[in-house]
């Protein structure tokens, strides 16, 4: 169990503040994230959406791959989820599946532009998940 205080004040401000260079010219709707790894670097990510539109990806997984770009390829903690509506919009269930690979206990804020916030983990919301531990069974 990792021991590290949450700064949750500090991922929600820089989850509100990365949304800001979401490319999201299809949707309109400016998402960010902001995630503590476990060697205690925070990660952003918003989304960057495309033309042909299936291709989007979303702030959760920009953030997740820029760590992972970054070289920190330890355990994430905590992320926080900022989308611009008036109540907290849980992580789409793309994003939960990659958030597993990287921390399957890791606990989730969801904020937005009301005071309204959810918090909870992502294996209450990706519960018997699929991971790499799976695949290890493999014979
Ligand atoms: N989106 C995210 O960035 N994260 C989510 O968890 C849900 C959806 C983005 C994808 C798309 O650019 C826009 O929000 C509308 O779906």
């Amino acid at each position: 169990m990792n021991e590290r205080v949450i700064d949750w004040d500090h991922l929600d401000a820089r989850a509100r503040a990365v949304a800001s260079n979401a490319y999201v010219p299809y949707s309109h709707f400016a998402v960010g994230a902001a995630i503590l790894t476990a060697n205690g670097n925070v990660f952003v990510g918003c989304n960057v959406e495309n033309a042909s539109f299936g291709l989007t990806n979303c702030a959760e997984r920009t953030a997740i791959f820029t760590a992972r770009a970054s070289g920190d390829d330890s355990e994430v903690l905590a992320v926080s989820v900022y989308t611009p509506t008036e109540v907290p919009t849980p992580p789409c269930g793309a994003c939960r599946q990659v958030l597993n690979e990287f921390g399957p206990t890791m606990q989730v804020r969801n904020i937005c532009d009301s005071t309204m916030v959810t918090h909870t983990t992502l294996d209450a919301l990706l519960p018997g998940a699929f991971g790499p531990k799976n695949l290890a069974d493999a014979r």
